[in-house]
């Protein structure tokens, strides 16, 4: 298991609200709006990327800026959408400059993390990114050398791949997280649930 603690009878609305009046870590100071995360709250698949960004803290939602975009083509690449997945991030609140989030900040918001894993319990995990791999994984991961690979999480399976940001930067990338889409569709398609329905 994760380790962490998450409440009996939690439920969306309890997350929410204890959420939105979170001030555990120095990012609340700073930021426009708090991203607590969207999508299918019963997805069987979670995207859990690093933290917002500039548009993300203005908007209040995960992955709408240029990163979302690459995003939402890389899920159309292995036949999804927002509608299908759960997005969350490692912190809620935007680091100043976009910096990594510090280690403290991401203990300090894991708990909320951790029961949106629960309410959503997902089959599937995937990690956007060595911040978030490094959080969910383990603390050295190396995301050229690791990614594409599950490893087990509390009865879950999780993976990482590329972040969208690190794609956009780095384009050279692509081919190997297109390898991780594919292998990412073929553990979904497995599902039994999945298999059920066909
Ligand atoms: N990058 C992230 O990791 N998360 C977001 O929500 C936006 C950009």
């Amino acid at each position: 298991m994760s380790g962490f603690p998450v409440p009996q009878n939690d439920s969306w609305d309890l997350l929410k609200k204890e959420c939105a009046g979170c001030y555990a870590c120095e990012l609340c100071r700073t930021r426009n709006n708090l991203v607590f995360g969207v999508g299918n709250e019963q997805a069987d698949i979670m995207l859990i990327g690093e933290g917002p960004g500039e548009q993300e803290d203005l908007q209040g939602f995960p992955f709408v800026g240029p990163a979302g975009q690459l995003l939402d083509d890389m899920l159309e690449i292995i036949d999804l959408n927002r509608e299908l997945v759960y997005i969350a991030n490692i912190v809620k609140c935007r680091p100043p400059r976009n910096r990594d989030p510090l280690p403290e900040e991401a203990a300090a918001c894991r708990g909320w993390l951790e029961r949106q894993i629960a309410l959503v319990d997902p089959q599937l995990i995937v990690c956007l990114g060595r911040i978030a791999a490094g959080c969910l994984i383990h603390s050295d991961f190396r995301i050229t050398r690791e990614h594409g690979r599950w490893f087990p999480y509390g009865g879950r399976k999780i993976l990482a791949t590329f972040h969208p940001s690190a794609l956009l930067r780095d384009p050279s990338r692509r081919p190997e997280a297109f390898m991780d889409l594919r292998e990412i569709r073929r553990e979904y398609r497995a599902l039994p649930q999945f298999i059920q329905s066909r």
